[in-house]
């Protein structure tokens, strides 16, 4: 049984001989960012099951009435907006040293991509360029119809809700929503593809901070394993540990991380 210092190597040495390494993140890689998690000992849902209840709900508020819901979502007070309000801080959140490592091993040619749950776009304040967002992202929109995104600006929601014009419409003719993915929506069609274009292709996976419960996400690694080896980097075991992971490394991403990179530079150096 290898301990955590000496798994760090052998990471190390896996990636190094990876021709196509993928990682995969969760909520666990931006809590040394101050960004709770949802399922760990302080996480959102832990301590509001009643919360998760809730935001299973948004989705079929959203097609039963997307006017509504816009107007929820927009009302500061409505229930909508207190949902939303859980991702207030996480603008002001900033990368870890996780994040950073990350974009080092794109950096050095030996991370191809990130398939990442979180929406807070650390990894790509990080560094990191080939990020693919699978739950969507914040501040961002999309077109339930033709995928097409929006920023903010090209919204302007407020603009709409005054004029009494919500809910926005793509040009196409399709709903404008939030890009982020609610419960029970269906996983945009070209992360989608990307997503799992990437797990079949990759010969090694990295994962790192995610509990491995929810789907599809979690249905990556096991497109993966057969043909790549699945490294998890995570606070505790998840369903994957000694099913389809190789090997957990026990601790956290953002000391992790940076360990395996420096050990990486050593074997680079030769
Ligand atoms: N280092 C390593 N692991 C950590 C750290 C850390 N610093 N902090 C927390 N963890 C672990 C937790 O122990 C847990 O196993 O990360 C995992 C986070 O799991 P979840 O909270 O379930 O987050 P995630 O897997 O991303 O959730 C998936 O569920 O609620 C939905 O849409 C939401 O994208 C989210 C999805």
């Amino acid at each position: 049984m290898l301990n955590g210092e000496e798994l760090v190597g052998r990471a190390a040495r896996d990636l190094v001989k990876a021709s196509y390494a993928i990682a995969l993140t969760g909520a666990g890689i931006s809590t040394e960012s101050g960004i709770p998690d949802f399922r760990g000992p302080n996480g959102i849902w832990t301590k509001k099951p009643e919360a998760e209840i809730r935001a299973y709900e948004v989705y079929e508020q959203f097609r039963a009435n997307p006017k509504g819901y816009w107007e929820g979502r927009l009302d500061p007070e409505g229930p909508i907006s207190r949902i939303f309000s859980i991702f207030g801080e996480i603008e002001k959140a900033q990368p870890n040293a996780g994040h950073y490592a990350l974009a080092e091993l794109e950096k050095m040619g030996i991370l191809k991509c990130v398939i990442t749950q979180n929406v807070d776009g650390l990894h790509q304040k990080a560094g990191s360029k080939n990020v693919i967002e699978y739950h969507g992202g914040l501040n961002k929109f999309r077109c339930v119809n033709c995928n097409r995104r929006f920023s903010k600006d090209e919204l302007n929601l407020e603009k709409l809700k005054k004029e009494g014009r919500l809910p926005p419409y793509c040009q196409c003719g399709g709903v404008i929503k939030d890009d982020g993915v609610f419960f029970g929506e269906p996983i945009p069609g070209d992360v989608l593809q990307r997503s799992q274009r990437d797990a079949w292709k990759c010969d090694l996976m990295l994962i790192c901070g995610t509990s491995a419960v929810v789907y599809p996400f979690a249905a990556l690694p096991e497109m993966a394993y057969k043909s790549a080896i699945v490294i998890e980097i995570n606070a505790q075991p998840t369903p994957l540990t000694g099913r389809i992971s190789e090997y957990l490394i026990q601790g956290k991403t953002g000391e992790t991380l940076p360990k395996i990179v420096e050990k990486v530079k050593k074997i680079q150096k030769g």
